[in-house]
């Protein structure tokens, strides 16, 4: 073979290479809700999705046909919860995002959710075991200090757990920290890199502004409860007609970008999410969200805290005791409710 044929197969070769790892299916459960349409949209905005699968018990397809007008390249369908509807839209998927489930009314916290969220994101999991084993699995659904656990026992008992492509959303809590602090700062929100570690709900939000520019916005107790609490600011604005939607749908189109990036070989991709970690296993805690840098496997690295202050050292044992409570719930329902 002549050389300049060797290097045009070589050419040809990792041209094929590069398009193929560039085919990205990604599905949405829950695509018909508050979150899971304006998700779906920005979804569809993104170029590196090439397929997008629509699912929810009730107009998967209306949504599906209305966003498959926009004007770019993707392909987009739409599924019902027929026999083989769940399993067809899970088929083939890169990524999978799981906004179903009921959203909170003012008074209530994300706990509350829990025995209608449970049992909809096992048996959402376990769909996804079967039909997308390796997807990375997104979960918004709250209570996500306790959805989390619950899809990696659905996982373990079907023996298709990889702790690596189980990610639990919290990307709102940083977009909210960056965004609180531009507005007391003057700032753009863009500078503003806020570290946010421990859970999703509450106490367990740790928002660590020590490590920011700002390091003395950790005294300011009511910018830390409002990153704790943010989502409460919504929930009473809407007066009984949901929580945050288009914001989540924003910080959700984010992370499944970032898992895509990485996927799609970047390097240096960094999100924060409620993961599978060794940081608090010591004390019983197997999850905990902190940066993590994402590959091509899912979770590449998961980084520690890092320095904390005095009173932020307060907020991460009041989050512990919180998190150890949140996970060990979501553990016991699978195994009493399998
Ligand atoms: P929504 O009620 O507007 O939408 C939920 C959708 O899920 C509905 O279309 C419903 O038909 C669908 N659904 C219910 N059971 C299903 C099943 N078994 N299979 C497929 N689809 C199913 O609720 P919204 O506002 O979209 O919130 C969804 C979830 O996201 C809630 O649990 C909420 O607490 C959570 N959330 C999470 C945030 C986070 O930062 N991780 C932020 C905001 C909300």
């Amino acid at each position: 073979m002549s050389a300049a044929r060797a290097m045009f197969g070589a050419v040809q070769r990792r041209a094929f290479s590069a398009s193929a790892r560039d085919l990205s299916k990604v599905t949405v459960l829950g695509a018909a809700g508050g979150i899971g349409q304006p998700l779906s949209l920005l979804l569809k905005l993104n170029p590196r999705v090439t397929e997008l699968a629509l699912y929810d018990i009730r107009g998967g397809p209306g949504v599906a046909a209305d966003i498959s007008h926009v004007n770019t390249k993707s392909t987009v369908k739409g599924y019902d919860p027929t026999p083989t509807g769940l399993a067809q839209a899970l088929k083939g998927a890169d990524v999978v995002l799981i906004p179903a489930g009921v959203p909170r009314k003012p008074g209530m916290t994300r706990d509350d959710l829990f025995n209608t969220n449970a049992s909809i994101v096992r048996d959402l999991a376990k769909a996804c075991a079967e039909s997308a084993p390796d997807a990375n699995l997104l979960i918004i659904a709250n209570p996500v200090n306790s959805t989390v656990p619950i899809c990696a026992e659905v996982y373990k008992a079907r023996g298709v757990y990889n702790p690596k492509r189980l990610f639990g959303v919290t990307t709102l809590d940083v977009v909210r920290a960056s965004r609180f602090v531009s507005e007391i700062k003057g700032t753009d929100p863009k500078d503003e890199k806020i570290t946010v570690v421990g859970g999703h709900s509450g106490v367990t939000i740790v928002p660590l502004f020590s490590q920011s520019s700002h390091p003395d916005l950790s005294a300011n107790a009511d910018l830390v409860n409002r990153v704790q609490f943010g989502g409460d600011e919504v929930v009473k604005a809407k007066d009984g007609a949901g929580s945050a939607t288009l914001s989540m749908a924003m910080a959700g189109a984010r992370m499944a970008e970032s898992v895509l990036r990485a996927a799609q070989g970047e390097k240096g991709v960094v999100e924060p999410a409620f993961v599978d970690s060794p940081l608090y296993k010591d004390q019983g805690i197997d999850f905990f969200a902190s940066k993590i840098e994402l590959g091509p496997n899912g979770v590449e690295k998961i980084h520690p805290i890092g320095e904390v202050d005095a009173n932020e050292q307060k907020l991460v044992e009041a989050c512990l005791a919180d998190l150890k409570k949140n996970i060990e719930k979501g553990v016991s329902f699978v195994a009493s409710n399998p």
